[in-house]
């Protein structure tokens, strides 16, 4: 699969996400907020489109929205009239617009610096050549990213016995990345092998994206699920209807605290209760070694209203007083393994992650 061709949606969990449309001039997202109802695509003509349809969770997931950064960032180049000797000062700010759309996946500033890199190293070149390496660089992000969820998902099903019953929440998806998935593409590899009787998908209360992404996806890879409310794990891991959870991650701390969707912390207490085991699947890129520990992963806050609001209609007192964040932390204690591309992190996982990284150095 490539970034720079419209994508192969007939290929099972290889859903066209984002992609350079070279005969428009601007990148084309598919509008995640209308599905599973609409499926419509969206041109973005500059970065500025680009940093509000991330924080409109338009686009949305972790590793996507690195990559659409960094699609962001070769368009904030193909557009740039300016002055050359402003090249600079106009770039950074568009990084940090960008880097500011939505803060705790920590693969947005991970691409964001990738791309630094690229742009640093080839801003001697004439604009069109510049343009071409930042835009080479995003669609080869975008190819990687895919390859690496399809390592994930072929190093992760190992850990699924036959028969299993996965409990997921949000979308860590085709639809959250440039294909295949993390935790879907655990269950996408252990489901072709095999070994998946059902999956049980979360509704991900306020945004739904577990009722709205998650299902519509594994619906459409034939993948059996069956949708639940957010309050109904318990109650089902009670029945022994659960074998296993499955989470994705939009920033690991180096100790293993992995922050993910509101409601993903309490699964994993719940599966430590119920004796399940706990596994997040995530790229290396969501591993953020710079921070020791969940405490100090920003949580986004997002707008009273996703709360407030069901399907566009008030279900409360509209000047009800709301809390809000999209993500909590889950310690580290509570995961049974952390899945990625470079291999499978064991308890105790801060251990884990030092020596896998070690290993890479
Ligand atoms: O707010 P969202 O929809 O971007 O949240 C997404 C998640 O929490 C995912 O689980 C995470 O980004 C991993 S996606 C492979």
């Amino acid at each position: 699969m490539q970034g720079n061709i419209k994508g192969n949606q007939d290929e099972p969990g290889m859903i066209r996400n984002i992609y350079y449309d070279s005969d428009a001039g601007g990148v084309v997202i598919l509008n995640q907020n209308l599905l599973p109802g609409q499926m419509e695509y969206e041109k973005m003509y500059n970065h500025q489109d680009l940093a509000l349809a991330i924080k409109q969770l338009k686009i949305r997931g972790a590793p996507l929205i690195g990559v659409a950064a960094a699609f962001a960032l070769a368009l904030a180049v193909i557009n740039y009239k300016g002055p050359r000797d402003q090249l600079e000062n106009y770039y950074h700010e568009a990084e940090r617009l960008l880097a500011s759309s939505r803060p705790t996946a920590v693969n947005l500033c991970w691409a964001i610096n990738k791309m630094r890199v690229v742009f640093e190293g080839k801003k001697h070149l004439n604009l069109n050549d510049l343009a071409e390496e930042m835009l080479s660089a995003a669609k080869n992000m975008f190819d990687e990213d895919v390859t690496i969820n399809i390592t994930i998902g072929e190093l992760g099903q190992v850990l699924l016995p036959p028969d299993t019953q996965v409990l997921t929440i949000c979308n860590a998806g085709s639809l959250a990345t440039c294909g295949y998935g993390t935790a879907l593409g655990v269950i996408r590899s252990a489901h072709k092998a095999g070994k998946i009787r059902q999956v049980w998908a979360c509704e991900t209360r306020p945004v739904l994206q577990g009722a709205r992404l998650t299902v519509w996806e594994l619906m459409q890879d034939k993948i059996p699920v069956t949708l639940i409310t957010d309050s109904m794990a318990a109650h089902l891991m009670r029945l022994g209807r659960i074998g296993a959870v499955v989470v994705g991650a939009d920033r690991i701390a180096a100790n293993g605290d992995t922050a993910n969707k509101i409601g993903t912390y309490s699964l994993a207490v719940l599966a430590n209760y119920h004796g399940l085991p706990f596994y997040v699947a995530a790229p290396w890129s969501t591993i953020d070694m710079s921070i020791h520990t969940g405490l100090d992963i920003p949580i986004e806050e997002r707008d009273a209203e996703e709360v407030r609001r069901l399907g566009g209609k008030y279900i409360t007192v509209p000047e009800v007083k709301v809390f809000n964040p999209a993500f909590d932390v889950t310690p580290a204690a509570l995961i049974s393994g952390i899945i990625t591309e470079k291999g499978i992190i064991y308890p105790p996982v801060e251990q884990g992650l030092q020596r896998q990284r070690s290993a890479a150095d």
